[in-house]
């Protein structure tokens, strides 16, 4: 079974524990580690490391592509093992952690990490700890069910550990094309002209003595945890289907619009589900996380090819892909997440870019981040890679958070992740705003009254009204623009 999966027989000797792998990782280390929304993260190492931790503490600057799954990011928090974290995160726990202010968190682009590493403003990474499905004959890795950051981390950093995971399917083998961009300020186009463009290797090549310890594991994958499509995400999803319908009734695109993206989490994953619908057909991804909504759209009928970094599905889901996953294999590729979120490759292909709003303005900036302004939710993720360089860059949210205490549509963001250039259309579940070519007084009306929930259009509208007779291109009350934000504090509601 090994041998099967581990083919320079050379590298047999370096198989070893998590603990003696863990015991590697030394105070002060800054650590590459594979993931990328909880699919092929190192899963056995890590834990090794907590264990380690409780009688020799150490800290580490952890990088990873996203998120983790397992609770590996939970795990390592509490045992104090993070001293900084980047590029992305999802866990309660270490979120705590940095609004304490206990962890520095990093929130960072997401095609942007490697290049930080490249060019030696970030780095060098000490160890990569790289989940893998199988090791070629020349010593490749074949990443398993996420590239993420893996394959420029296993490249650059000074050691490798290698997590073989023999519950990742070998039918894993071929998804992936490992693309390295050449150095700059010389570098070449990067030469993906299509999602489907499969442009390097299956397989990332770094020289075999680098290797340190190869762990086996049997884990798998955590599933994802986004909940079902409801009411108000159905809604959102109607009125993005009319609004891509009337696109292709202007002949602006065709009933295979252009290559979607959809962002983390469930509104995306549900709005994303609800195309199929829809009367398009021939769609095509260059997405980063490929979730259920990519499944079902396959399912559907409606999908033609998927481009990716990482796939990460339901259990349900996963049973379904997994289980036959060559009927699905020639129609998926996962890219290295600084190709999946290229701005030259995302501008090239015209993305139609998804992504999910915690609040937005009335002038239609965007808080993906950032609750109240002060207190990390997840990270920016790949949302600005997209919204900055798609041909349509889409924002969707609920209209209203906390049972109505908040509204999503105030009157200034409180932290500010996509500005108003970077944003074509905002959506909630009352309708949507089309923004393009509109000035900062034409959109406030149309953002109100299409977005904004109605228990909250008459405040906004009088904000309006008294911010325009003072004037200015963009009219704000500055002694008020964050009045709502400040009310939530001290009534726990934005309502007055
Ligand atoms: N103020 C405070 N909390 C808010 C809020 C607001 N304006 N709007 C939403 N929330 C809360 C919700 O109440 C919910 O809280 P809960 O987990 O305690 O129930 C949580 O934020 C998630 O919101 P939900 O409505 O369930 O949406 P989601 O699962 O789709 O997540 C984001 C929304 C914005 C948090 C998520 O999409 C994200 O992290 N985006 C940034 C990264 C990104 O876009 N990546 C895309 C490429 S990787």
């Amino acid at each position: 079974m090994i041998e099967t999966r581990i083919r320079r027989k050379s590298l047999l000797e370096k198989i070893t524990t998590p603990q003696a792998a863990a015991a590697l990782i030394k105070d002060g280390m800054i650590i590459g580690m594979s993931g990328f929304t909880r699919a092929g993260d190192a899963k056995a190492v890590p834990v090794a490391m907590v264990e380690r931790a409780r009688t020799d503490p150490f800290q580490i600057t952890l990088i990873t592509g996203a998120s983790l799954g397992h609770d590996i990011d939970r795990m390592l928090t509490e045992a104090k093992i993070l001293a900084r974290r980047m590029p992305f995160q999802v866990d309660t726990t270490l979120r705590a952690a940095i609004n304490r202010g206990e962890v520095m968190f990093i929130d960072q682009h997401l095609s942007e990490t490697v290049e930080h590493l490249r060019s030696h403003q970030l780095g060098p990474i000490d160890y990569a700890i790289i989940e893998a499905t199988a090791i070629t004959e020349d010593g490749g890795i074949v990443p398993s069910t996420s590239i993420g950051n893996s394959a420029s981390f296993a490249i650059l950093a000074k050691r490798v550990i290698i997590e073989l995971n023999l519950s990742q399917s070998l039918e894993l083998e071929g998804l992936h094309d490992i693309y390295i961009p050449t150095r700059r300020p010389s570098r070449e186009p990067i030469p993906v002209v299509a999602c489907d463009s499969r442009v390097g290797f299956p397989y990332v090549s770094i020289d075999p003595d680098k290797i340190a310890a190869i762990v086996i594991t049997e884990k798998k994958d955590s599933f994802s945890n986004v909940e079902a499509p409801d009411d108000d995400t159905e809604a959102i999803a109607g009125h993005l289907i009319r609004f891509l319908e009337n696109e292709v009734a202007k002949g602006r695109l065709d009933l295979s619009l252009q290559p979607l993206q959809a962002g983390i989490g469930t509104i995306a994953n549900s709005v994303l589900s609800a195309l199929a619908k829809g009367p398009f057909h021939h769609l095509t991804m260059y997405s980063e996380v490929l979730q259920d909504s990519t499944f079902d759209l396959f399912d559907a009928g409606k999908l033609s090819f998927a481009s990716g970094s990482s796939i990460t599905l339901s259990a349900e889901c996963a049973e379904r892909v997994f289980g036959s996953f060559h009927t699905y294999k020639d129609r998926l590729l996962l890219r290295p997440q600084e190709i999946s979120n290229h701005p030259e490759v995302i501008r090239r292909l015209g993305v139609i870019g998804i992504n999910t709003a915690l609040e937005v303005d009335i002038y239609g900036n965007i808080n993906s981040t950032h609750v109240s302004g002060t207190h990390m939710m997840n990270g920016t993720g790949g949302s600005g890679d997209f919204a900055r360089n798609a041909y349509l860059s889409i924002f969707v949210t609920k209209s209203l958070a906390k049972a109505g205490k908040i509204s999503s549509v105030v009157p200034m963001v409180s932290h500010v992740d996509h500005t108003e250039h970077d944003v074509d259309i905002i959506v909630t579940e009352n309708g949507l705003a089309d923004l393009r070519e509109l000035a900062p007084r034409e959109r406030a009306p149309l953002i109100i009254a299409q977005c904004a929930h109605p228990s909250y259009r008459d405040l906004l509208s009088d904000y309006v009204a008294r911010a325009t007779a003072r004037g200015g291109h963009t009219p704000h009350l500055l002694e008020e623009a964050l009045s709502w934000h400040i009310r939530k504090e001290a009534t726990g509601t934005m309502l007055p």
